[in-house]
């Protein structure tokens, strides 16, 4: 039987937990006069922790010291935590289960490939963690998305060449990652946000199992 690397997002895609993070990095941004757009957000998803406030810091054009750096990294954190902390399987997105599944029955190696530092846990609460055959996540690279490495270091993990991959990713970050790793590309979202990807669905509701036969078998 084919074998192909599949290879999953966390936040946006597994999780509705891409408006935690939203919220955390607004109420974040407001607290030291800084005010962010949606477009400037999508431009955050994907992104690590670091990396997301450098960028909030620059659109407000503010310097701050190590120090502060590093405690406002803590503060959005512990509110992000405090979203988290009742997570329940209610939310998974729609189909993430019944499409894992299907992998699973066709013996499908299943990577996560998140910059999250929090994915173990979250995975955890949402009792999914048993599906994965490994787990790649901000805790495993030094190279924020759209570096491809965490879905390089996912490929290897799953022993399958990066050609061989399929990425869902919610983020525009995600998906140059996967088109730079040279693996092929699912956009989870809007079409407009998502056009450098090979396909967009809006969810896994959209997905048959028919098109993920196809990519096993390509
Ligand atoms: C990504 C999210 O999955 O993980 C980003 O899309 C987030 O919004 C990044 O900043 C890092 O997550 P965490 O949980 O380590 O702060
Ligand atoms: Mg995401």
């Amino acid at each position: 039987m084919n074998k192909k690397g599949f290879i999953f997002d966390l936040d946006g895609v597994i999780v509705d937990t891409a408006k935690y993070h939203f919220l955390a990095w607004k109420n974040l941004a407001k607290s030291i006069d800084i005010d962010f757009t949606k477009e400037q957000n999508e431009q955050l998803k994907g992104v690590s922790r670091v990396k997301s406030l450098e960028k909030i810091l620059e659109w407000g054009n503010k310097t701050i010291s190590e120090e502060q750096f590093t405690s406002l990294m803590g503060k959005k954190n512990e509110e992000y935590l405090s979203f988290i902390a009742t997570m329940d399987d209610n939310e998974i997105l729609p189909d993430v289960s019944k499409v894992l599944n299907y992998l699973i029955a066709q013996k499908q190696p299943i990577s996560l490939g998140s910059a999250s530092k929090n994915a173990r846990p979250i995975l955890e609460k949402v009792n999914l963690l048993s599906k994965f055959d490994a787990i790649v996540d901000g805790n495993d690279v030094s190279k924020a998305k759209p570096d491809p490495e965490v879905f390089l270091i996912a490929a290897k993990a799953l022993n399958i060449k990066p050609e061989d991959c399929i990425v869902f990713e919610d983020s525009v970050a995600g998906v140059q990652a996967a088109n730079t790793a040279n693996m092929i590309s699912i956009g989870i979202g809007e079409k407009e946000v998502l056009h450098e990807a090979d396909y967009v669905f809006s969810d896994f509701t959209e997905m048959e199992n028919s098109f993920i036969e196809e990519l096993i078998n390509r």
